[in-house]
């Protein structure tokens, strides 16, 4: 096992499993399993029914579960009576039970010896081995072992070797693919049909989404065998899953071959071939500090799998189809925090991930109609028709900027890989339609227009007048509307002109030369907080401490707002203003949005501030990667594995934004311990590699 490649666990310990079911889940973009135990373990029921509400999304705790299966096919979605659609998690797959002697195996309540798992972040392959002593005295060695293939999309491959090592053992292994599953305590399965044929299970469900999902597994070796001591058993499962939304993408259509025939050799090595391809294109390679190196590589991992490459009709959900923490919907985070990763190592799932917003621009006019606006306005949470799904009004209502943010990413991608062809084929479409949606939503007001009734990304202020990232985001996208459409010579002219008018005249609450920009218009009469007198455990959220009511109306920052509007226009602000921000905004910010640590960790690097960027690192690698924390319970939040990708390229490497550069430009600044980094970085669609020392930098 290679420390540098693999995520491991050296001892079995009841109160980890969530975290390490999140942190080891598998997939190859099209589906996703969470690294449950194939075996079950006890106390933990996997169709409990219960009532999930919606509630404060910084602070909602989850049911309390010593374990939670996942099993997600991005696009299998369907209502939930109280939090709208959501991602449903379907049977589990990889279900493998052992008797041995009459005892069944469970780590909770057998005796377990020299247990390890890890899963190789390297090919995606998940091996857990231990011992197990049976009451009878008798010793088994096993070893599980599984994948979701990244090369053949359908298929899925696990093993089981049991060696006795003393004594003639009677095994009994049973494989199913388990029904017994809920999404946030709700059953959406209207119909399950199951067939069992010799050695081929056969499971139908119907959804209360409508869809059909087909799995099949194959097990051989099932039922009783007699192994003598020294001698071993093999166990292999093979899956196959389809859905009737397949067909729709060439790349997704199933082939139908027969299980029962697929050469397990070639299936494995065709995935490790795929995922040595996707390393190829991606891996970011660190000297002189493992602990980084392990994180970057877990973050990109998670990154690859999470995406689904070949279908537009889907995105990355905030916790990366890792859990059903915000039940599988798409944020800003996909646009602004993982889509920079995807520009510069796999141009073709960027445009996907920018067409999706294209292929849900018909669910974005549906909510600008029920806001009783013309034109486009995305949903702060999307499932796959765009329809706003954000069950909580603060969020839904007022958290307006996704609606711009979508068009800065479409920019962003065109720059980076000069697919200008985007901008015809669904962008201006696009930008016409948001323009009229901002054309109503804006008001006027002393001569100028206005956004009032905003949310910023800082959701610890839910109604302010003028957010400085909102209002920048605007004209920015009101800007390349009628840049594009002048350009393409298309457009009504008088509407032309009306856009061009509210971008010139839209109200930015700071001037130019203003040293401290407040993040809105209101910002300075919000109440100051104290901190220390409120914050008594900074190892916990800072919303933990106060009402929603009282931090609605304080001083306090959930995450960076007035800062991501810097990192993402750079040139607009001088190093004086970047630095007095950042001392302002800092300390009144509490980092509760898992977005904000990579932001704050990229500025500080920026300014030259190494150890406070190091700080943010170790921030960064926490929230998913540190088992005191077990941030990855609910899933992976994924816009931090995107935050990490640009803490290192943009802010210890110093790349500068292909938004605004034309070539590759470093400024590096980089940790102390670091000696050197090598990042593959894809520009204007070639391949090239940067190498930087604390010396200076080389681009081959
Ligand atoms: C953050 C949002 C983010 C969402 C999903 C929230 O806690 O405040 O900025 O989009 O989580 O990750």
């Amino acid at each position: 096992m290679n420390i540098n490649w693999c995520l491991y666990e050296n001892s079995y310990n009841g109160e980890l499993i969530k975290y390490y079911e999140g942190l080891m889940t598998q997939g190859n973009g099209y589906l996703h399993v969470r690294g449950s135990y194939e075996e079950g373990i006890s106390g933990a029921v996997q169709d409990e029914e219960y009532d999930r509400k919606p509630a404060n999304v910084t602070l909602e705790k989850h049911k309390k579960q010593k374990s939670k299966w996942g099993t997600y096919i991005p696009g299998i979605v369907g209502p939930h009576p109280y939090l709208k659609t959501e991602t449903i998690n379907l049977p589990y797959i990889f279900d493998l039970k052992v008797n041995a002697d009459g005892e069944e195996l469970d780590m909770e309540n057998c005796q377990i010896e020299k247990y390890e798992r890890y899963l190789n972040l390297l090919d995606g392959i998940l091996t857990r081995s231990f011992t197990w002593k049976t009451n009878k005295g008798k010793v088994l060695k096993l070893t599980f072992s599984r994948m979701i293939s990244m090369a053949d999309k359908h298929i899925a491959v696990q093993t089981l070797t049991i060696k006795a090592e003393s004594g003639d053992i009677n095994i009994v292994v049973t494989g199913d693919i388990n029904t017994g599953v809920r999404t946030n305590g709700f059953n959406h399965f209207t119909r399950i049909k199951k067939e069992k044929q010799d050695d081929i299970t056969r499971v139908i469900t119907e959804t209360n989404g409508g869809n059909t999902i087909t799995m099949c597994s194959y097990l051989d070796c099932e039922g009783e065998n007699v192994i003598q001591q020294g001698e071993q058993l093999k166990i292999t499962k093979i899956i196959q899953v389809s859905t009737d939304r397949d067909e729709e993408i060439e790349a997704l259509k199933e082939t139908k071959e027969d299980i029962r025939t697929l050469d397990l050799d070639r299936l494995v090595e065709r995935h490790r071939l795929k995922w040595t391809e996707k390393w190829r294109a991606a891996d970011i390679v660190i000297t002189g500090d493992n602990h980084a190196q392990l994180a970057i590589r877990m973050a990109i991992y998670h990154l690859i799998r999470a995406d689904n490459e070949d279908d537009p009709r889907v995105a990355i959900c905030a916790k990366g189809h890792a859990g059903e923490g915000y039940c599988g919907r798409y944020f800003w985070d996909t646009e602004i925090n993982i889509l920079p990763f995807f520009i510069h190592t796999n141009p073709k799932a960027a445009r996907n991930l920018v067409k999706f917003r294209y292929m849900t621009l018909s669910g974005a006019k549906e909510n600008a109609k029920n806001y009783g606006y013309k034109g486009a306005r995305y949903a702060w949470e999307s499932s796959v028709t765009g329809i706003e799904e954000c069950a909580n009004w603060q969020y839904a209502d007022h958290e307006i900027h996704v609606t711009a943010d979508i068009i800065y990413a479409m920019e962003h991608y065109v720059k980076a890989t000069k697919d200008v062809g985007f901008i015809e084929e669904c962008g201006l479409e696009m930008m016409k339609e948001t323009a009229e949606y901002w054309a109503e939503r804006v008001d006027e007001i002393d001569g100028q227009y206005q956004l009032l009734g905003v949310m910023g990304p800082d959701e610890y202020l839910p109604m302010t007048r003028n957010n400085a990232f909102t209002n920048r985001m605007v004209k920015f996208s009101l800007e390349k509307t009628v840049q594009y459409l002048s350009e393409t010579n298309q457009g009504q002219k008088d509407q032309l002109k009306k856009w061009e008018t509210i971008k010139e005249r839209l109200r930015l609450p700071y001037k130019e030369t203003d040293e401290l920009i407040m993040q809105s218009d209101d910002f300075a009469s919000y109440a100051d907080v104290n901190f220390d007198e409120i914050w008594k455990d900074r190892s916990r959220y800072f919303g933990e401490f106060i009402s929603q009511e009282k931090n609605y109306r304080s001083k306090a920052l959930k995450q960076a707002d007035v800062l991501e509007m810097m990192l993402l226009f750079p040139e607009e602000f001088t190093e004086k203003q970047l630095i007095a921000n950042y001392d302002y905004y800092e300390p009144i910010t509490t980092h509760d949005s898992s977005l904000s640590a990579a932001v704050h960790g990229i500025l500080a690097a920026r300014m030259g501030r190494v150890k406070e960027a190091e700080r943010f690192l170790d921030k960064v690698i926490d929230i998913d990667m540190c088992p005191d924390k077990c941030g990855a319970e609910e899933g992976i939040h994924i816009a931090n594995c995107g935050g990490l990708w640009q803490l290192i390229v943009y802010g210890f490497a110093g790349l500068k934004s292909a938004m605004w550069e034309d070539n590759i430009v470093l400024n590096p600044c980089l940790p102390r311990e670091w000696q050197q980094v090598e990042i593959p970085i894809m520009w204007h669609g070639e391949r090239k590699r940067v190498v930087v020392t604390h010396e200076g930098y080389n681009i081959n």
